[in-house]
């Protein structure tokens, strides 16, 4: 896929990734590609525009059919659109199922490293956080499945298993068996499994996605959550979806108050919905490049500083990059880039297991993720 974009015009387009540290640095922060979207969003939301409306809308009612065309193009996962319920964000939707499924005081569990907003939301709703690790060994990062049971049994009154699943920041994606027995566990313990799957669109060749819902009696007690906004770089559309295994859930999710859900906005459904429903082939092009770009990273980096440790990403465009052998301190995401002029994610942000790592998203064009990599090698050699 061809991405031969002008970086003056990136630096002028109001978008947060470029804005963050300006000219001079390369952002590779934010998990946002820049690869944009499939031709037919732009088309249909320049038909809206022409048509300058803008009010109250009903397009949120097309997303389930959308997403359920996207769910079994890409993962075979047969859903009932009916289940499907709009959200403004993931982290939205997310934050309505823990006030809909947990009580104040109790525990919600999560693995670390964690998407960083993960570990504010607990206290930010009155609930406990607890962690769940993920574990490193000499071919990369686990999740720790023997100590899952034993963190349950110790505190009866966790409600929640958070789980993110492909894993930002590791790329790591559960198999079958570890998402069964995820499952049973929930079950067991009585929990609700909220499976954040935002990443699953960016699968590679070695791997494969498991949509949690299609795991034997994950129904009952599941709510997968994604949306457009990693796979066609649509974050600032604002339009996110939320699907209850069963109907029991689904009721129980409409009942926190309305404002909690919000309303997805027109223009983020009618991008999402081009996309999911024209996407196909442009993100298999994707997947392609992106490989491209993982290996080629992984490579460089392994060939020209093996100092940096970074293991190779089964999912999503971000590396999660050690920096031990630098000792980069408190905040290595500061240091690199005083060092280099390249913005990464700093690890620490991330919580345990954070230290010492930055995450660097290679989700661009060949061009300037080689300048990254030379910046790199230049400012630490
Ligand atoms: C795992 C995960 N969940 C949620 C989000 C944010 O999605 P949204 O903006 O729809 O809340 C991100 C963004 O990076 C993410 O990595």
């Amino acid at each position: 896929m061809d991405l031969n974009f002008d970086l003056e015009d990136r630096y002028k387009a109001g978008l947060r990734k470029w804005d963050k540290y300006g000219p001079g640095f390369i952002p590779a922060w934010v998990a946002e590609h820049d690869f944009g979207c499939p031709p037919a969003v732009h088309e249909r939301l320049s038909h809206v525009l022409s048509l300058g409306a803008f009010g109250y809308h009903d397009e949120d009612r097309k997303l389930g059919e959308s997403f359920a065309f996207w769910a079994d193009s890409r993962n075979s996962w047969k859903l009932n659109p009916e289940r499907v319920i709009p959200t403004v964000t993931v982290l939205q939707g997310v934050a309505a199922c823990v006030e809909a499924f947990s009580s104040v005081g109790d525990g919600i569990l999560y693995n670390t490293p964690s998407y960083p907003p993960f570990l504010d939301l607990p206290s930010h709703a009155k609930r406990r956080s607890v962690e769940w690790p993920l574990i490193k060994s000499e071919s990369g990062w686990h999740y720790d499945m023997d100590s899952l049971e034993k963190i349950l049994k110790a505190d009866r009154d966790i409600r929640i298993l958070l789980l993110c699943n492909p894993h930002n920041p590791t790329g790591v994606v559960l198999k079958e068996s570890e998402l069964s027995q995820i499952v049973n566990l929930c079950h067991k313990y009585n929990l609700t499994l909220l499976s954040d799957e935002i990443h699953s669109d960016f699968i590679y060749k070695e791997s494969s996605h498991i949509p949690t819902l299609t795991i034997d009696g994950a129904d009952s007690v599941a709510v997968s959550l994604t949306s457009g906004a990693k796979s066609f770089a649509l974050a600032g559309m604002r339009c996110a979806v939320a699907v209850p295994g069963n109907d029991i859930l689904k009721k129980k999710l409409l009942e926190v108050p309305k404002f909690l859900l919000g309303g997805a906005n027109r223009m983020g459904c009618v991008a999402t919905i081009g996309a999911w429903e024209t996407g196909h082939d442009w993100m298999d092009e994707l997947i392609r490049t992106l490989d491209d770009r993982r290996l080629h990273l992984k490579s460089r980096l392994d060939g020209e500083i093996p100092e940096i440790k970074m293991f190779l990403p089964d999912s999503t465009f971000l590396a999660w990059i050690d920096l031990s052998e630098f000792n980069p301190g408190e905040k290595p995401a500061k240091w690199l880039r005083e060092k280099t002029g390249v913005a990464c994610g700093n690890g620490p942000d991330f919580g345990s297991g954070g230290e010492n790592h930055v995450r660097l998203t290679f989700g661009t064009s060949a061009n300037l993720l080689d300048e990254m990599i030379e910046r790199i090698i230049k400012g630490l050699t």
